[in-house]
């Protein structure tokens, strides 16, 4: 049987939200386990290591790792299914990384359109090695699980270039050891891509500064109904969907998020608000994203309070992850010639 191998990891410096959660996690869910042609082996993760790359509150990033954990569980993510960890915990990654590092380039990472802009950003002395790096280390996160399909969003898939790249040159080096990992498709999947509610042409942002742009899988239905209220649209006025004119852009990603929650078509939805003004629409879409958000939530809370739960499922996704990349790592070092040592 030809199993796939599936692989993401997100950054647990905050909640995920809605974008997020239809780009991404809620395609992770359902293709779980998968069957028959479409059998899957799934390894979902947090990357914390990645997270360091920006200075983070250690008390802060503890409760993070263990929020971001409780919520993957929240959503349906089946530890049974999945092998879901904590990157940090499954120490293969980062010496796998430091072998990966031989084998890319200087220039190469210089010209990483994501290192680029965050450098820009900072101030000389605060331009760490770590965040130069960095595609190294997801290169590694990858080909260490010998991973098939990797689903990212736009931002991802010059890492994920690189990564096939390091593997070609790996490879060439020393024989066929890695598998060339191809990005998954959003576009054929059930994912839909979800704007900023304020700035409806820029995509939804974890690091947006303004908090009514967003909202986040554990924002209370007030919340969820304001944010809404507030969400930035256009004067005409009518629920209609306009792919490719920006002045729609609002009422499109509205009517994206309500088609989303609700699997109903543009032209359903039209035909729902036909008449009606933009201040109906957006209740519905507001009460609609709430009540979907509700039973995560319960799930959330009551499995946030059990940590011992958290810890133990953390613990078996770790083992199971380790399982595989430590197969990975020792052809690596064999390839390379490290010495080994019976003890
Ligand atoms: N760099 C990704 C992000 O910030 C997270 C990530 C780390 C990742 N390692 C990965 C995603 C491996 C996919 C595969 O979103």
């Amino acid at each position: 049987m030809n199993k796939k191998t599936f692989l993401s990891g997100i950054q647990p410096t905050n909640i995920p939200h809605i974008g997020n959660y239809f780009g991404a996690i809620k395609n992770w869910v359902s293709s779980q386990g998968g069957s028959g042609e479409t059998a899957l082996d799934s390894y979902y993760f947090l990357a914390d290591l990645h997270a360091i790359t920006v200075r983070q509150n250690p008390t802060e990033f503890e409760r993070q790792v263990l929020d971001c954990f409780a919520l993957f569980l929240a959503v349906g993510l089946d530890p049974e299914l999945s092998a879901l960890f904590v990157q940090s915990h499954v120490p293969e990654h980062t010496e796998l990384s430091w072998i990966l590092s031989c084998y890319a380039q200087f220039g190469e990472l210089s010209r990483m359109t994501q290192f680029k802009d965050k450098s820009a950003n900072q101030k000389e002395g605060e331009v760490n090695i770590g965040l130069f790096s960095y595609p190294v280390l997801q290169a590694a996160d990858i080909l260490i699980y010998q991973a098939d399909f990797v689903p990212v969003g736009k931002d991802q898939k010059q890492h994920l270039e690189l990564a096939r790249n390091i593997a070609v040159r790996f490879n060439q080096a020393h024989g066929e050891t890695f598998k060339l990992p191809a990005p998954y498709n959003n576009i054929t999947q059930n994912t839909a891509k979800i704007m900023s509610l304020s700035e409806p042409t820029k995509k939804m942002s974890k690091s947006d500064a303004n908090p009514h742009a967003t909202v986040l899988l554990l924002d209370d239905k007030d919340t969820v109904v304001k944010k809404f209220k507030r969400a930035v649209t256009d004067s005409e006025a009518k629920v209609e969907y306009r792919e490719n004119d920006p002045a729609k852009a609002g009422i499109n990603n509205l009517m994206t998020i309500y088609g989303a929650v609700c699997d109903k078509s543009m032209p359903e939805i039209e035909a729902e608000f036909g008449g009606k003004g933009y201040g109906d629409f957006k209740t519905a879409v507001g009460e609609a994203v709430a009540d979907m958000l509700l039973p995560i939530q319960t799930a959330y809370n009551r499995i946030r309070t059990d940590r011992a739960y958290i810890e133990s499922c953390m613990k078996n996704g770790a083992a199971k992850a380790s399982a595989a990349a430590r197969k990975t790592l020792i052809d690596v070092k064999g390839k390379v010639g490290f010495l080994v040592v019976d003890n």
